[in-house]
């Protein structure tokens, strides 16, 4: 396994995503994140919610390998899924040959989604970045949004140490990050296959 921290460069804070997919030439179990299937805090909100609905337009942040864009394929949305890493954008074009998500090397900092997307999923991106860049990133995840914005991160209390990569985040920071949006649903559970790691699972949608 290649680890985060070992490639993270506080200076270049997010150089360190290219050369993990780089340094993993093709082999995806030694990517933390690359276990190869669809995250299961997405797939109980999913079958719960009966979303996303056919046709939806879904945008997935930071997709990675494509597991999350590719099961929400799977149930029928339009999906478009983009990553900082070229890498990860031409394995995802590899891996899923023929596949309906339209894959898109783009900055979540940077980039600009016209009118919006009926659901933006975000798993994993916002604690992988420092403080300082994830505050930057709040803004454009709204702007992404048109419906609805599900987020699933690592979770503390305030008075919890924020740990290192990846940083536990705390609901205050993620409502005053997003204050455009209203809060519609908070839930703070045990990941249910990573036990004991604490998830924060949480749906805003456009005011
Ligand atoms: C911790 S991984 C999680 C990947 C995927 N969401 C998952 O759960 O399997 C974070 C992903 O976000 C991507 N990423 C990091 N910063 C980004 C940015 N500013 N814009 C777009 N993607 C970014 C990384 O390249 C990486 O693929």
């Amino acid at each position: 396994m290649i680890e985060g921290r070992d490639l993270y460069d506080p200076e270049r804070p997010l150089d360190w995503f290219e050369e993990i997919y780089r340094q993993a030439n093709g082999e995806m179990g030694v990517i933390p994140w690359g276990d190869g299937m669809p995250n299961p805090n997405l797939v109980v909100w999913c079958e719960r919610e009966a979303r996303p609905r056919a046709g939806e337009r879904v945008l997935v942040v930071g997709c990675g390998l494509g597991d999350d864009a590719e099961y929400l394929a799977r149930r029928g949305a339009a999906v478009t899924a983009f990553d900082l890493s070229a890498t990860a954008i031409e394995w995802c074009q590899k891996r899923w040959v023929g596949s309906s998500v339209r894959y898109v090397q783009a900055n979540l900092l940077e980039a600009e989604w016209g009118e919006g997307f009926d659901l933006v999923v975000e798993i994993y991106t916002l604690q992988a970045m420092p403080p300082e860049v994830r505050a930057q990133a709040y803004a454009k995840l709204e702007a992404a949004v048109k419906g609805e914005l599900l987020v699933v991160c690592r979770g503390r209390d305030e008075a919890d140490d924020p740990g290192g990569l990846p940083w536990r985040l705390t609901k205050a920071e993620l409502v005053n990050g997003l204050t455009g949006l209203a809060l519609a649903a908070f839930e703070d559970i045990d990941d249910p296959v990573k036990v004991g790691t604490r998830r924060f699972r949480a749906v805003w949608t456009r005011r």
